[in-house]
């Protein structure tokens, strides 16, 4: 029988500033899951203000984990440990949430669990949907994007990533391009139903070369000489133009990471999963046009398909909690000298990504 722990999670290793309780028995349930953004205070700088994202995560922490405490109806002295990113991320944020953790341990005496974020998007399909290791995850989102192979929770073999942006941030900035709002992901989906996606010829970047290494920058200039040549053949964009080229935009997309996920599966399955699974996490899995093409490549290899809720999906602590239960179980927990790691990549033995997407480094 499993014993019943309930876990505080803290995270605040981006632009969330975010407290809940989950408590994981024979059945895992989130008893509460707050989550404060902080797009307004970025919206004037073109992305995340390092500076100005920590400030406001030492000013929210505490409320949150106060709300986060009351709606779960438990206090301090009813939990089974703290949980908290300790990276990686933008390190003045990550460093809030450390102190805070190790703030409330000293006081009460809980254990203590550093919990890498990237390990808490990779396990929430198991808080979510009870998923068997190993399983296959596609990670994408604004700041992250990489296949792994989640073999238990704290063994992961990175099968590739992007080298430049993250599908989330290329979103983002055809959106900025195009003159739609902020965030780019929904608003290009919006307008791209509309459109025809063969108008434009937009690449497929590195579909050319072996493996399951990504590329989107290029497709992200593609779509900015597109539409300078339009401006320049015809003063302006009409409605249409602007329709096509989102849908151009989304069909290279998807075309990208649904071959790429077809060859990530292919070195998946060779190592003979009992009940093969590909489960797909972060802002971007709430795309339906992606969702769909990777619901299909599944269907084709007979893996089942597993999304989040897309509150689960993007930045939440829920995933922490849960992530630092599961280390917590294998007997691990840190001391109060435990640090923030700025780089912490899931995969120790994959090399670095390159580059820094806008919402922090990659890891
Ligand atoms: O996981 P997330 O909330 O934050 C991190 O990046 O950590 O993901 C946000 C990203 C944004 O770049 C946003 O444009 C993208 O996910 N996104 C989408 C959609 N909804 C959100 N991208 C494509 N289609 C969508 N429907
Ligand atoms: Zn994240």
């Amino acid at each position: 029988m499993t014993i019943p722990l309930t876990f505080l999670g803290i995270e605040s290793s981006c632009d969330d500033t975010a407290a809940a309780v989950v408590r994981a028995g024979a059945e895992t349930v989130v008893l509460s899951s707050i989550v404060v953004g902080q797009t307004a205070l970025h919206a004037d700088f073109g992305g995340v203000v390092p500076e100005i994202a920590a400030r406001a995560h030492v000013e929210k922490l505490d409320g949150c984990v106060e709300e986060a405490l009351a709606k779960a109806g438990v206090t301090l002295a009813q939990l089974d440990g703290i949980a908290v990113t300790a990276g990686p991320g933008l390190i003045g944020g990550v460093l809030s949430g450390v102190m805070l953790a190790k703030g409330l341990a000293a006081a009460t005496g809980l254990p203590l669990v550093g919990v890498n974020h990237l390990a808490g998007h990779a396990l929430t399909p198991r808080l979510t949907d009870g998923l068997a290791f190993p399983y296959l995850l596609l990670l994408v989102s604004g700041g992250h994007c990489q296949f792994l192979i989640v073999q238990d929770s704290q063994t992961y073999h990175r099968l590739g990533g992007t080298i430049d942006d993250a599908p989330g941030e290329a979103f983002d900035k055809a959106a900025k391009m195009l003159g739609l709002p902020q965030p780019g992901g929904p608003s290009v989906e919006a307008e791209a139903r509309q459109g025809d996606a063969r108008r434009f010829a937009l690449p497929r970047p590195l579909l050319d070369r072996p493996g399951c290494d990504m590329s989107f920058s290029g497709l992200k200039t593609a779509l900015l000489r597109a539409r300078d040549q339009l401006v320049a053949d015809q003063g302006g964009l009409t409605v249409q133009d602007r329709r096509d080229l989102c849908a151009g935009f989304q069909a290279a997309v998807a075309d990208v990471l649904a071959e790429k996920t077809r060859r990530a599966i292919a070195v998946y399955l060779q190592a003979t999963p009992a009940a093969p699974a590909l489960a797909v996490a972060g802002g971007v899995a709430a795309n339906i046009a992606i969702r769909a093409r990777l619901e299909t490549v599944c269907l084709d290899f007979g893996l089942r398909f597993t999304a989040p809720p897309l509150r689960l999906c993007t930045d939440n602590a829920a995933m922490i909690a849960f992530a630092g239960i599961e280390r917590f179980r294998l007997g691990q927990q840190d001391g109060l000298d435990l640090s923030a790691r700025p780089r912490w990549p899931l995969d120790q033995t994959a090399p670095a990504m390159i580059g820094s997407g806008k919402k922090g480094a990659k890891a």
